[in-house]
């Protein structure tokens, strides 16, 4: 029997998520014809909508979210569209959404678009309306806890109701194609491989800067930080991707096993080797900009920016800084991976300097990948050969004109509908995740540390440029 989803149950529907990312995300699916054409999806939310009321209202979101020229099927893709209010405290609204659904025993694809503090009730309330069975899988939407025991909480209470090798939890980042070209390159090509260890690779770097503040979630990222928004799932998920073995193939089990053994072996962060700030008034991108506290409204000690040196404690990585940053109301939005790679063991020109070559890979919102190699500047040298570091350049789009760039929730969605839980976390890859965020949380407690101030527009506190700068590396710019 098919594992493809028959119906796709959406909780959180009216949300902004649901608006922003999953429509679209689901109309451009089908407009590509990448959906089964009986295939369902159902939203609900605690609003009363009729159907026909649901369906102008992704019609909003559609207009709104989706670029024009790929707005094509909309009027078919509505037809797929249906909507039962439910508010998931009142079990008895289970039944009438299992009739909604068809009844038990088919192949439902759940997404929890909502609210974690509602999942445990939402999945016991699918449960007695047997809704759980077999065919069914659950997707979840971080945030998974805020720290290693809630997490926990949450994992438990999904247990109950399904299998692992039916639990989708979502990092969208995974969803990334540049996230899942670094796989690519890495295990499609023969010439990193043998280059990727300690013997040749000096330090990593993995930046993730964002030029917006504190947008709309005020309360969530106040208790959220930087740390736990940015670092423990999408960060530390790149740094596995970048560090792990090679897996066996490209499948769910094979990726995970070796993404969780890079996660076990990060060594706990050690004094010095953190900085936290948090944003006072600037300038980003030309426009004045308030500070964190006055977004606020309030004093606050919650970082908006941290850098960590990390260390992968096992043979490959023995040595090998992983420098980590992220923050908001940085210069400009970039997320890159900069593999650094040593010095030649010998140079055989005389006094001129050579460049260690060095891998930038682009995630976004440039999709590219930038070697630097040394080369010959052309010209008769009478003192010895001139080089200089040049780049050597892949632009994604450039690479695959015609090809349009999927998002993210495109490729995810389309996975959760046909089972696929590759690029989904696995239970024990969050809970290493936590694990290590949690002891850097406490470390921070026991120093007493508190968020240096920075200027909005700037790369964050001068601490994390002295970070990276006493092991003599600089942040790639
Ligand atoms: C989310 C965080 O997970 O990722 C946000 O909660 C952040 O704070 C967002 O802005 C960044 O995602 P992207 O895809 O824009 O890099």
């Amino acid at each position: 029997m098919s594992s493809t989803a028959n119906t796709l149950l959406l909780f959180g529907a009216t949300g902004d998520l649901a608006q922003r990312m999953l429509l679209p995300s689901l109309c451009a699916l089908h407009s590509d014809g990448l959906l089964e054409p009986d295939m369902r999806i159902v939203g609900t939310a605690r609003s009363e909508m009729t159907d026909s009321e649901f369906r102008n209202f992704a019609r909003g979101a559609l207009e709104k979210f989706m670029p024009a020229n790929r707005r094509g099927g909309t009027a078919d893709f509505l037809n797929r569209l249906s909507y039962q209010q439910l508010d998931v405290k009142d079990p008895a609204g289970f039944s009438a959404l299992a009739e909604k659904v068809g009844g038990p025993g088919g192949q439902l694809a759940i997404f929890l678009s909502t609210a974690p503090s509602l999942f445990e009730t939402t999945i016991k309330g699918l449960q007695t309306a047997g809704l759980t069975g077999e065919g069914s899988r659950i997707s979840l939407e971080k945030p998974l806890g805020v720290d290693l025991a809630s997490s926990c909480e949450i994992n438990d209470a999904v247990a109950e109701a399904f299998p692992e090798s039916r639990i989708f939890r979502i990092d969208h980042y995974l969803g990334k194609e540049t996230v899942q070209n670094l796989i690519a390159l890495r295990f499609a090509n023969v010439m990193f491989e043998p280059l990727w260890n300690s013997s040749y690779i000096e330090h990593v770097q993995i930046t993730v800067g964002e030029t917006v503040g504190l947008e709309s979630r005020v309360d969530f990222y106040d208790e959220a930080g930087a740390l736990r928004d940015m670092v423990q799932n999408h960060m530390l998920q790149l740094l596995a991707l970048v560090a792990m073995e090679p897996p066996t193939s490209f499948d769910a089990s094979a990726v995970r096993d070796e993404k969780v053994k890079v996660l076990r072996a990060l060594r706990p962060i050690g004094p010095g080797e953190s900085v936290t700030g948090q944003y006072r008034g600037g300038a980003v991108g030309g426009a004045i900009v308030p500070g964190y506290d006055e977004e606020l409204g309030r004093g606050s000690n919650t970082e908006t920016f941290v850098a960590l040196k990390a260390h992968v404690d096992n043979w490959r990585w023995k040595g090998v800084p992983f420098y980590l940053r992220t923050g908001k109301r940085m210069p400009r939005r970039v997320t890159e991976i900069v593999v650094q790679f040593r010095p030649i063991p010998h140079s055989i020109f005389n006094g001129t300097r050579t460049v260690p070559n060095r891998l930038v890979i682009g995630i976004q919102p440039e999709e590219n990948i930038t070697l630097s190699l040394m080369a010959k500047v052309p010209g008769l040298d009478r003192e010895g050969m001139s080089l200089r570091s040049v780049p050597l350049e892949i632009s994604m789009p450039d690479a695959f004109t015609g090809q349009h760039r999927r998002i993210a929730y495109e490729r995810l969605l389309l996975d959760l509908i046909e089972c696929d839980q590759t690029l989904f976390v696995r239970r024990d890859e969050v809970e290493a995740q936590w694990n290590w965020i949690d002891a850097i949380r406490g470390e921070w407690k026991k120093e007493g540390l508190t968020p240096k101030s920075y200027t909005a527009g700037s790369w964050g506190p001068s601490a994390a440029i002295a970070l990276t700068e006493r092991d003599g590396v600089s942040w790639h710019e």
